[in-house]
């Protein structure tokens, strides 16, 4: 690049250096030279600490420091916590419940400070290291030209020298350290869904088993929640009107007087069921091989929508149409609860039903495919 000329707001025009001259141009000349050609005028330039090394410094350099190391300090205490807090659940009353409810507040309790912290620290040290600084800058249109984008990383670089960074390894080691223990915490806890396996346990991995899986010789009858804890309202056909819907979860009658099992029951993610009974006479198409899924005029879906998870929780019995309230996915009730409308692209699985002899329905058998939203490497 040969020297040039550039225009000012002046009117007058600005020689420009060569690239010659560039290259021989310290830090500071390049960013002095940055501000020029910004037509930028410094009007004052006060340093915050004029003579190097004194005790006023120092202090300000731990008190900067201080947040930082907190802040790693944090971070490690989230990650550590992340991967080795017992996050399994428990129920109240079992041993290791206290630890297992705490899991929630020490990871965001960790995370949250380790952020407050370095935003601190980085606020600390722009305060009490940042030059005092009063510019004028003249406006001026359109994009910048070569010479600015070359000269605008030396100016900052050259704002960072203004500030002393470079001899102070106290704050650049602790700045460093919260800035890397932060961005590991946040790898940590991207990849640590990839780390665990959803497929340990095999055929009885928590993906393809509900609480509706059955032992040999148990029933699973499908009960309604009263709101009453230990109330046990098992569902007969008479129960239900046409064109009504009804959520039911599993109940086994192992399960009786034990509140914690109920609960538990009524509470696993993938336990919810939507009984649905159509009217008399309405057209059903069936899924093939799910053709005695259904109870006469009674159908069970599963109420965990296929799109992102939410409960599927409104039927809209004039057109048999299940609603999800959250991306307003919908489901033909009529259909296998195929989707027809809205992000979901899978039906939601059906349970087989029948009724026993005491006239009560019970699940024939878990749902045979995963219940919830797709993920990698589903089953056919
Ligand atoms: S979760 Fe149901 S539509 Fe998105």
């Amino acid at each position: 690049m040969s020297a040039g000329t550039t225009g000012t707001t002046g009117g007058g025009q600005r020689r420009l250096p060569s690239e010659d001259e560039l290259d021989r141009m310290s830090q500071e000349e390049l960013a002095q030279l940055a501000a020029e050609l910004d037509d930028v005028e410094i009007v004052h330039l006060g340093r915050k600490f004029p003579i190097p090394g004194t005790r006023a410094e120092k202090r300000a350099e731990r008190a900067v420091a201080l947040w930082f190391i907190l802040s790693a300090l944090s971070a490690l205490a989230f990650v550590v916590a992340f991967i080795a807090w017992p996050h399994e659940y428990r129920a109240p009353g079992e041993a290791g419940y206290t630890m297992y409810s705490l899991y929630t507040p020490v990871v965001g309790a960790t995370f949250g400070f380790a952020v407050l912290a370095l935003g601190i620290g980085v606020i600390a040290y722009v305060k009490k290291f940042f030059p005092d600084e009063v510019s004028v800058q003249q406006r001026h249109d359109g994009p910048s030209d070569e010479l600015a984008r070359r000269t605008v990383l030396a100016q900052l670089a050259e704002a960072g020298n203004e500030t002393g960074i470079a001899r102070r390894s106290l704050i650049k080691r602790s700045a460093g350290a919260a800035a890397g223990l932060f961005g590991l915490g946040l790898g940590v806890a991207a990849l640590a869904p990839l780390v665990r396996n959803p497929w340990k346990g095999g055929d009885e991995a928590a993906l393809w088993v509900t609480g509706w899986r059955a032992e040999p010789g148990e029933t699973v009858y499908l009960r309604r929640d009263t709101g009453v804890l230990g109330e046990i309202a098992r569902v007969r056909p008479e129960d239900m009107e046409p064109g009504s819907m009804e959520t039911v979860f599993p109940f086994r009658e192992s399960e009786r007087g034990h509140d914690e099992e109920l609960l538990h029951a009524q509470r696993a993610s993938d336990n919810p069921v939507m009984l649905i009974r159509l009217r008399p006479g309405t057209k059903v198409v069936k899924r093939a091989g799910q053709e005695d899924f259904n109870y006469g005029d009674y159908y069970a879906f599963s109420k965990i929508c296929t799109h992102l998870g939410c409960p599927t929780s409104l039927y809209q019995a004039q057109d048999n149409r299940i609603l999800c309230p959250c991306h307003q996915s919908q489901f033909l009730a009529t259909e296998y609860a195929r989707p027809v409308f809205g992000p979901a692209t899978r039906a939601l699985p059906q349970l087989p039903i029948t009724v026993d002899a005491e006239g009560y329905f019970v699940a024939r058998s878990d749902f045979i495919e995963a219940v919830g939203p797709a993920f990698w490497e589903r089953r056919p």
